[in-house]
């Protein structure tokens, strides 16, 4: 077969080549093809492996040299609440202080400052702020991210949400997946109504699949906020439904989340500071991902989830950003994984399969997308690096060069491509 295009004279590709969920020792299993290329067709990854890839040229095929770049797959941020209006700045000191995240909450602030914030904004600028922020998250190699509604609270303000979700996904050259959290907190009008809130979140759940604005439902399972009742009231509902299901759970109390996770079914159980001892062994026997986001750890100042005793009991890892104004207002990925790596003590194997293929797998993407491969989309990142792990030990600046999506450069030289 002809490519359209071939990129050649990389230093190392890494991907994983493993069938998801890939699990404890197995994370740290990433394929080296040294001195490579890789060849593409119609978006699709077409040939990769040693050489120049000569037989996929004809006279038509455009050649790109990487001068000794290296090559990784596409990363893929599986949890952020990027569609959001406003910024949480305001708060910044009190958090300083020491004043509780849960304390902040309960004070009609945290996300409830941001639900007002996002209900005042129209569609538009919600829209143009999010768009901004996925094209800083691409300029750091990121070509997939889930997006997760929670600050609307009502069916005209989540709805609202998720439009600017599926308009994302169709404009911009991420992937944009959409998960509903009407379940991040109970806004203020139904404060002391909370069995009224979960029954008109029962019935929107049901009208959103109808209008495919969602494929997953998340739940924020916490003290004072969802218990572990409701939280499996709402996702078997969901579940019935046709719904992927997940679950911010065990993030700052032990409350068993994670092993109801694992008993419904969910695709990944996220935060897990808190997490059971119990739990832990659960998953390693499950498919559910267990999905750690180290730099909400950092802001918050909280300890960080036992990523490392969790890939040494054999639990299938995967670290995603959390990006939101309350909790870790960064977009920056590479910060994220180098967090992974230093605080969490995971090497860079485990962390290149815990931002590719692990959470393409929960996402229900891994038949296109998480490694490079033949067949799978051309998503890609080249870094202007020496060897994988220069990218977690030189912490904070951004590595990439450039970015592909499906065989397109959407990132030259760190910057956006703009397509007229
Ligand atoms: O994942 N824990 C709940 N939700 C978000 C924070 C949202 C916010 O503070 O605005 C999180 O950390
Ligand atoms: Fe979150």
């Amino acid at each position: 077969m002809h490519a359209d295009r071939i990129i050649y004279h990389i230093k190392s590709i890494y991907t994983s080549e493993q069938v998801p969920p890939v699990k404890g020792k197995s994370m740290s299993l990433i394929k080296e093809i040294k001195d490579g290329f890789i060849a593409i067709k119609d978006g699709k990854i077409i040939g990769i492996g040693e050489g120049e890839g000569d037989s996929y040229i004809h006279s038509e095929t455009e050649l790109i040299d990487a001068h000794q770049m290296i090559m990784i797959p596409g990363l893929i941020d599986s949890h952020t609440h990027l569609v959001h209006g406003g910024s949480r700045e305001y708060e910044y000191e009190k958090l300083q202080k020491g004043t509780p995240y849960l304390e902040i909450l309960n004070q009609g602030g945290g996300i409830l400052g941001t639900v007002m914030h996002t209900r005042n904004a129209s569609f538009e600028e919600l829209y143009h702020k999010a768009y901004h922020s996925l094209d800083l998250m691409m300029t750091y190699g990121v070509t997939t991210v889930e997006s997760k509604s929670g600050y609307g609270l009502s069916f005209e303000h989540e709805t609202k949400q998720l439009r600017v979700n599926q308009r994302l996904n169709d404009h911009h050259p991420i992937r944009v997946l959409s998960t509903y959290m009407g379940a991040h907190a109970v806004p203020k009008e139904y404060i002391g109504r909370k069995n009224e809130y979960m029954l008109s979140m029962m019935e929107d759940i049901k009208k959103i699949k109808d209008l495919e604005l969602a494929e997953a439902v998340d739940v924020f399972c916490e003290e004072g906020v969802f218990s572990v009742d409701e939280t499996n009231m709402i996702l078997e509902h969901a579940k019935s439904l046709g719904y992927q299901i997940k679950m911010h759970a065990d993030e700052i109390h032990p409350l068993g989340g994670a092993g109801l996770g694992v008993k419904l079914g969910c695709s990944s159980v996220d935060h897990l500071m808190a997490i059971k001892n119990v739990d832990i062994d659960l998953l390693a026997q499950s498919n559910t991902v267990a999905n750690v986001l180290p730099g909400t750890s950092f802001y918050l100042k909280k300890g960080y989830a036992k990523a490392r005793e969790m890939i040494d009991r054999g639990v299938a890892l995967s670290i995603a950003g959390d990006y939101n104004p309350g909790s870790c207002p960064t977009e920056n990925f590479q910060l994220i994984m180098q967090l992974a790596s230093n605080q969490m003590k995971l090497t860079p194997e485990e962390v290149l399969t815990a931002v590719t293929i692990n959470p393409a797998y929960h996402l229900g993407l891994s038949s296109s997308k998480g490694s490079l491969e033949v067949s799978k989309d051309a998503d890609f990142v080249l870094l202007d690096i020496p060897n994988l792990t220069y990218m977690l030990y030189h912490f904070g600046i951004n590595h990439t060069k450039d970015v592909y999506i499906k065989g397109k450069k959407v990132v030259s030289d760190q910057k956006v491509v703009k397509s007229l």
